[in-house]
């Protein structure tokens, strides 16, 4: 479970920080927090807008046996695991979009971003890092680039420390059994929270794109879609998806 928290005030950004620790040190179990992201990092080399004393902004680190491959399905778990301490603090209504955006009425809640270390083989260690929206400032807003939403505009009751707490009572104990349980564990809720379950949806990677209807994801956690009646599953990396 956790082994040593830090709550720091400003950071470049606190994936990095948990990143750097690693590379000296085994860390499983550590958690940072931050006030202020001067270099909040998204998926897919975006920014993530990071305001003072607005937001949460976690990273965790889990050490795994078993490389690349036993990771397989990690972000989608954390999804659930992360819908699931929200609905505990009376946020309801959240989805998930393939591979791990929380989003409520279609639009961004929150980000998981994972970075690893270590042998794609052997042992490793991954930052789970969690970007969620609490209190956005409008002037802050005015940088994000897609729709979104913070907890404050759900629920009128909102505690950040209450929200960080339920997070960790269920982001640590799924960092130590993943390894066990893999992503099958999670698939049926994960699919139940599907913001996209049976919808037409758009797949782009750099080389191509293809449209079709998203019928879940596999005990791995790679998406499935139904592109001319004919299943293709699509997994992690570069891909992009929205619905059409
Ligand atoms: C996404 O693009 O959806 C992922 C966003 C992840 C943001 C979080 S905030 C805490 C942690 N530190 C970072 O620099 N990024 C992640």
């Amino acid at each position: 479970l956790l082994s040593e928290l830090d709550v720091l005030s400003t950071i470049d950004s606190t994936n990095q920080h948990a990143m750097q620790r690693i590379e000296s040190q085994s860390s499983h179990g550590y958690v940072c927090l931050a006030e202020y992201q001067t270099a909040g990092r998204g998926r897919r080399g975006r920014t993530w807008v990071s305001p003072f004393g607005s937001n949460i902004y976690l990273s965790a680190v889990a050490e795994f046996e078993g490389g690349a491959a036993a990771l397989e399905g990690l972000s989608l778990a954390v999804g659930v695991a992360l819908v699931r301490a929200l609905k505990s603090c009376g946020v309801e209504g959240v989805q998930l979009k393939w591979p791990n955006d929380l989003l409520w009425q279609g639009r961004k809640l929150a980000g998981i971003l994972l970075e690893m270390s270590g042998d794609v083989a052997g042992p490793c260690q991954v930052v789970v890092g969690v970007g969620l929206n609490v209190t956005m400032p409008e002037r802050s807003a005015e940088d994000i680039d897609q729709p979104w939403v913070d907890v404050a505009s759900i629920v009128p009751d909102y505690s950040r420390n209450q929200l960080v707490a339920a997070m960790l009572t269920e982001l640590l104990p799924l960092l130590d059994s993943f390894q066990q349980t893999g992503f099958a564990a999670y698939k049926d809720e994960w699919e139940a929270m599907h913001a996209y379950q049976n919808c037409d949806v758009l797949i782009q990677t750099i080389k191509m794109h293809e449209q079709g209807e998203a019928i879940g994801v596999t005990g791995v956690g790679a998406l499935r879609v139904l592109v001319d009646g004919v299943e293709k599953q699509f997994s992690g990396g570069e891909v992009s998806l929205r619905s059409v």
